[in-house]
């Protein structure tokens, strides 16, 4: 069954790429849009392979509304799931216009030819990194907003924007606050490959797994939580892929606003994950107890009741399946 031409803005990143993989799953033809400025070429084949299908990518700046408007000239595009962004927290404080000019010039380039194009189901990529840190773990979508960073509120202006064209235009959209998103395809051939050194934990403890690195730095074992460790809510990448669609095809049958959390629920600290990864994959993950980071909380974790309830979608794969994974992954990195 053909269910119409969705848009994927940064379909080659961590979370696009399995994305469009779950389109085309349930039944969606796919446009990809990508500068490749975080991402590698080589992710386009990769999908190929693992869909069995050819996809059909346009390379631009999401910025560009030329690019946006020659991939939303594919034929019976229903619908856009808007991902190119730029996402590191740290990097924000320095490199904060150009924060600014891509998250929220780029969205609002999105919503504007979109809306030229008559295309008004938009799902937006947010993160959980919106809310104010300082209220009790879990947080709900009506929890206190914040947006401590350039990045942070970079988001919050997106989510903004989206709201004021629903008013504005009619656009419909859902707007997905991922806490944190790892893992990878069990197919093993795409997964999270930052530019650079990583800094999020699960790259860290695959590196240190694999011996590019010593051992894994804990920041801080004097947290108020059940090991005084960090805690967060890790949700499997495919999960978190599949409730782009679920939200899409909300939007499609007429839903006209949704913000929801995507996450599973359930707080792990950081020494608990790195157990689970040792049991998981029979590996050896040395770590030293070192200063907490600086602008980290104690715990992160969602209220997923919401994207249950409005969208029938709740994450299947456990911590097992998030270590299984994102090792197998890990070891095809060079
Ligand atoms: C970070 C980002 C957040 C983003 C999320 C998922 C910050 C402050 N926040 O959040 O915007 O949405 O990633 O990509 O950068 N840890 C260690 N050692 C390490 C790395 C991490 O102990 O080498 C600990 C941290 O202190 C934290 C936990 O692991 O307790 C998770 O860290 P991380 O993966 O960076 O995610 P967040 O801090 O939740």
């Amino acid at each position: 069954m053909r269910r119409g031409t969705i848009l994927v803005t940064g379909a080659a990143g961590f979370i696009g790429s399995h994305t469009v993989l779950a389109l085309w799953e349930r039944g969606f033809d796919v446009v990809g849009l990508d500068d490749y400025s975080n991402a590698e070429r080589s992710v386009v084949a990769r999908i190929e392979a693992l869909g069995h299908r050819t996809l059909t990518m346009i390379e631009g700046d999401v910025r560009d509304g030329d690019s946006l408007a020659a991939a939303l000239r594919a034929p019976d595009i229903v619908g856009a799931i808007h991902f190119a962004a730029r996402k590191s927290i740290e990097e924000s404080f320095l490199e904060t216009r150009s924060y600014y000019d891509v998250n929220v010039a780029g969205t609002l380039a999105v919503l504007q030819q979109c809306q030229r194009a008559g295309v008004n189901a938009l799902v937006f990529s947010s993160s959980a990194t919106v809310y104010d840190p300082a209220q009790p773990a879990p947080v709900s979508e009506t929890g206190r907003t914040l947006g401590a960073s350039p990045y942070g509120r970079s988001k919050l202006i997106g989510e903004r924007m989206l709201r004021d064209a629903a008013q504005a235009n009619g656009q419909r959209y859902a707007i997905l606050r991922y806490f944190n998103p790892v893992g990878a395809h069990p197919g093993g051939s795409i997964g999270e490959n930052p530019r650079g050194r990583p800094g999020n934990l699960m790259p860290v403890v695959c590196r240190v797994a694999a011996r590019r690195q010593s051992q894994l730095s804990v920041f801080g074992n004097d947290y108020p939580t059940i090991d005084g460790t960090g805690v967060r809510d890790y949700v499997h990448v495919q999960d978190v892929a599949e409730a782009h669609v679920h939200a899409l095809e909300a939007l499609i049958e007429g839903r006209e606003a949704l913000s929801l959390n995507i996450g599973t629920g359930r707080g792990t600290s950081v020494l608990t994950l790195v157990d689970a990864f040792e049991r998981a994959n029979g590996v050896r993950v040395p770590f030293a107890i070192a200063p907490r980071r600086q602008g980290d909380v104690a715990a992160m974790v969602a209220n997923v009741d919401q994207a249950a309830l409005s969208i029938g979608w709740r994450a299947k794969r456990d911590l097992e399946a998030m270590c299984r994974d994102a090792w197998r992954f890990a070891q095809t990195l060079a």
